[in-house]
């Protein structure tokens, strides 16, 4: 039985509880798609439903509620036919025997159990808009409780976002989700310090895209946490860049964003380097110049500080550094005012990361930036991009695109790198490239 999950469910219990007097909440597990005529997507569970759970089997249910602090589980079945295809499943006994479920159902009873589970609650966490196929099934459900009224049944008058409550819980880490994150940032290393060590002109962007799924594998992770960016050359300047299928040239820059999943929890690592190990000077200067937004914009995370804060000052080092290399002109604060940096720097520094790469987790509290607290973790990731066609800067630069990305744990002091010694000032990176 996994050892997380009862904790979390107790606190979950404790606060739907301390916000009303008869909550009950239903978390479906993620939907199977299909990927095309009969073959499906790769299955990865709903980060909320395995916080809660540990449970990655589709076709799920959980029902939590906070009067009685009962998991209900509705599961698929045991089916010695169908697992000879797809593999065991733990069915009904299995869900509270290895899963701790106080009751557990066939999934194909929740159309008549989720009316008796839900009846008596005054409300109903459920994330409404998420999944408008369940909606229709939850809301089937309230319908059906409404229709026993006059037998003394009470319906639910509230449906409530249970993010309000689980998303806070996931934005602060436990120790153990910390160590996860930790081996997620290892294996992310251990596949970076490949690709700059192995990377030649001449390969494709695919081959070094297998250098890191393989490494990530290797080390027990079970898939990447996104799809991964190889972008060399101009294609640095594509946020999403997802083709990954150009021909290396010598002296590209190649711009990696990769992380491995480990464990349901994810890394998100940048990192570009000049093919061959040697900086043409324009790319040079923006790559010091990312790297010093970067440093600084780690160096003030601690708790209190909030993310817009750390944004600004990757602003601030940016703009100033592309005034001072001509490539804006005008007054700083005024170019700051403005947005002026925005076309070279369109995105924002930071976000949230946890089960989900950009993870849950309000951003804003009472309208304004809230502050960071000890156990949040926050990626750093200024970048520069000079399109390939911008004209208004001397051909040199053109198509020069940087971004350096860490994993940033919050202390109580501080703040600590998770991701820290991938290679990253312009000495370890020559060194990495193997010069
Ligand atoms: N890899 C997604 C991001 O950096 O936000
Ligand atoms: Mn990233
Ligand atoms: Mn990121």
């Amino acid at each position: 039985m996994r050892t997380d999950q009862p904790k979390r469910r107790a606190a979950f219990f404790d606060a739907m509880a301390a916000s009303s007097p008869s909550a009950v909440a239903v978390i479906p597990a993620a939907p199977v798609f299909v990927r095309n005529n009969d073959v499906e997507h790769e299955y990865r569970q709903d980060s909320d439903f395995f916080y809660l759970t540990g449970f990655d089997e589709p076709h799920s249910v959980a029902v939590l509620d906070a009067v009685q602090r009962r998991l209900t589980l509705l599961v698929r079945p045991r089916d010695r036919e169908r697992e000879v295809w797809d593999g065991p499943r733990a069915g009904v006994d299995g869900a509270k025997a290895a899963f701790g479920a106080d009751e557990a159902f066939a999934i194909s009873e929740l159309a008549d159990k989720l009316p008796d589970l839900i009846q008596n609650h005054s409300r109903v966490y459920y994330r409404l808009g998420h999944d408008r196929a369940f909606d229709d099934r939850l809301l089937a459900a309230v319908d059906r409780v409404r229709a026993r009224r006059r037998t003394g049944a009470v319906a639910p008058a509230e449906i409530v976002d249970p993010g309000v409550i689980l998303h806070e819980m996931r934005l602060r880490k436990s120790p153990d989700e910390v160590e996860t994150m930790r081996t997620a940032a290892r294996i992310t290393r251990e596949a970076h310090e490949l690709a700059m060590s192995r990377t030649r002109a001449g390969m494709h962007e695919y081959e070094v895209e297998a250098m890191l799924l393989d490494t990530f594998r290797r080390h027990g992770s079970e898939r990447p946490a996104y799809g991964s960016i190889v972008g060399s050359g101009p294609n640095a300047c594509v946020l999403h860049y997802r083709k990954n299928d150009r021909r290396i040239e010598a002296g590209d820059l190649l711009l990696i964003d990769a992380g491995c999943e480990y464990g349901y929890y994810a890394s998100d690592v940048t990192r570009t380097f000049p093919v061959g190990g040697v900086f043409s000077r324009e790319k040079q200067a923006i790559y010091e110049l990312v790297l010093e937004a970067q440093l600084e914009s780690i160096g003030a995370a601690r708790p209190g500080v909030t993310l817009d804060e750390i944004h600004k000052l990757s602003v601030g080092v940016i703009a100033r550094g592309l005034l001072r290399l001509g490539l804006l002109s005008g007054d700083v604060d005024k170019i700051i005012e403005t947005d002026g940096y925005k076309r070279f720097f369109m995105h924002r520094t930071s976000h949230w990361l946890g089960m989900d790469v950009h993870d849950v987790g309000a951003y804003f509290a009472g309208g304004k930036p809230r502050p960071l607290e000890p156990f949040m973790l926050l990626t750093v990731e200024p970048g520069i991009y000079i399109a390939p066609d911008d004209e208004t800067v001397p051909a040199e630069w053109r198509g020069i695109g940087v971004r350096i990305e860490d994993d940033v744990l919050v202390t109580e002091s501080g703040s600590e790198v998770l991701t820290a010694g991938i290679p990253k000032t312009v000495e370890e990176v020559r060194r990495a490239c193997g010069l």
